[in-house]
């Protein structure tokens, strides 16, 4: 008789047409960002669809207070850490500002870079404004993933980080919006900081799937900041974030109680240290004496 494995099957990899034709299948999708392989392997083992190497990396990693100051350089450094992890999800890499702003040729490079550093789609942020860059992109084969509603990279420009689409002629521009970026063929859209009639109505009118974040639960799928869902980021904690863990609290506890141990002198104890043979212990201490 044959034997059967018990080991998991794994899984097929996710790619960018697969997460368009999630459209109307009822499941939601799930993406997480990730930044290096240990949170890259956290999230596929917890079986994600895809994972956004986001510029919020600025402000969970690299200590920035908004995503402005994040190169190609550093989004590069990153996917590549994440795509070293090898996962099946399939990785976003998110083009940081400037990066799409200054020319076709320029948002071209940048979006190669980010593929030849490991991911399988690149996003961006923006509307109709982005639709030249999204089919530069798009000329190049690699797929793009679109962004509206609250966009970081625009802080300045729409006065803080502040929820988008509150008055009809405003949700309107974003509907519009959403249209031409599915139109012109970004594979999905992220929402994120709107109101969820206005997220509904944008996911009932596009042809590709919404991934909400502040967005309500009428979009096609939700994405999170894994340092915000495992409380890695405990400083701020927006009204759309659900805590699944207490991970800054419990590291803060572990390296205490480490400190505790080292100055109470009860760390390393015996079986956390290596040791020699007696005989050779022995030789070593007459060896000592001798010395001194
Ligand atoms: O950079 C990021 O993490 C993002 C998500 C908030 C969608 O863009």
């Amino acid at each position: 008789m044959a034997a059967t494995s018990s080991a998991p099957k794994p899984r097929a990899s996710v790619t960018a047409p697969d997460v368009r034709a999630r459209k109307g299948s009822g499941t939601p999708l799930v993406m997480v960002t990730a930044y290096d392989a240990p949170t890259a392997r956290i999230t596929d083992d917890a079986g994600v669809d895809m994972i956004l190497v986001g510029d919020s990396v600025a402000n969970v990693v690299l200590g920035y207070d908004d995503t402005l100051q994040v190169t190609i350089d550093d989004m590069a450094h990153h996917v590549a850490a994440v795509a070293r992890a090898r996962p099946n999800a399939l990785v976003i890499g998110d083009l940081p500002w400037l990066s799409y702003h200054v020319s076709r040729e320029e948002t071209v490079r940048n979006s190669a870079r980010l593929v030849r550093a490991g991911a399988a789609a690149v996003k961006l942020e923006g509307g109709r404004k982005r639709i030249d860059a999204i089919h530069a992109i798009l000329d190049t084969e690699i797929p793009v993933m679109g962004h509206l509603g609250l966009t970081p990279q625009s802080v300045h420009a729409i006065g803080g980080f502040k929820v988008q689409g509150k008055q009809l002629e405003a949700a309107r521009a974003l509907v519009d919006d959403a249209v031409a970026l599915s139109e012109a063929g970004c594979f999905a859209i992220v929402l994120e900081c709107v109101p969820d009639a206005v997220a509904r109505l944008v996911t009932d009118t596009v042809a590709v799937p919404t991934i909400g974040i502040g967005a309500g639960r009428h979009c096609d799928g939700q994405v999170l900041v894994l340092h915000d869902l495992l409380g890695l980021e405990d400083r701020l904690t927006p009204k759309f974030v659900r805590r699944y863990a207490s991970l800054k609290a419990d590291a803060t506890s572990a390296v205490a109680r480490f400190a505790e141990d080292v100055r109470a002198g009860t760390f390393p104890a015996s079986d956390e240290t290596y040791h020699v043979a007696d005989d050779v212990a022995e030789a070593i201490e007459l060896y000592g004496a001798s010395t001194t």
